[in-house]
């Protein structure tokens, strides 16, 4: 099923989400959902509250990417704990399907240590580095109510207020669905 995605201003995108409990909700069909609509949006990564569930759960998937790397970056993230962050800090122009339109240098720490249970459940800790790291690193700020146009410059932030805030009035063109 593909759910509408929620946009910039939508309360849900500011909170904190709630962890998900064992057998509380049935992980394979929610993460196949949000799968099934991170590609009609031609996404590589999708956190719960971006289709208004305000659950610990993302996905990310790289396939259609050129990197080699990134191409086999298909995972699903449940309850994910970010353990430790190290290296250097890089930049990188960013997007989000919450904020169309919109792009923005990010600075990040370029590898991460990262725990979390996948759809069968099992518990796993994993290091990842690059663009699996700031792929992961966005999509567990969704999941913690932050955006990534919180990251940048007062400057930056000044230019795009006004196309912020038409997004948050639905005044938006996409190629995929959202809720307005
Ligand atoms: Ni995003």
């Amino acid at each position: 099923m593909i759910y509408p995605i929620t946009l910039y201003g939508d309360s849900v995108l500011r909170r904190r989400a709630d962890e998900i409990v064992e057998g509380e909700i049935d992980l394979k069909g929610l993460s196949n959902d949000m799968f099934e609509t991170m590609h009609s949006a031609e996404g590589i990564g999708l956190a719960a509250p971006q289709i208004g569930i305000s659950k610990r759960i993302f996905v990310v998937d790289g396939s259609m990417l050129e990197d080699e790397d990134m191409k086999k970056f298909k995972q699903v993230f449940i309850n994910p704990v970010i353990e430790d962050e190290s290296g250097e800090v890089w930049s990188f122009e960013e997007g989000c399907l919450s904020i169309p339109n919109v792009r923005g240098d990010v600075g990040r720490r370029s590898v991460i240590k990262i725990t979390y249970y996948d759809e069968s459940w099992q518990k796993k800790t994993e290091e990842f580095g690059g663009m699996r790291a700031r792929v992961i690193q966005h999509e567990f700020d969704h999941i913690e109510g932050k955006l990534f146009v919180d990251y940048l410059s007062p400057i930056k932030k000044k230019l795009l207020k006004n196309k912020l805030s038409e997004i948050m009035k639905g005044k938006v063109e996409t190629h995929y669905k959202v809720k307005k």
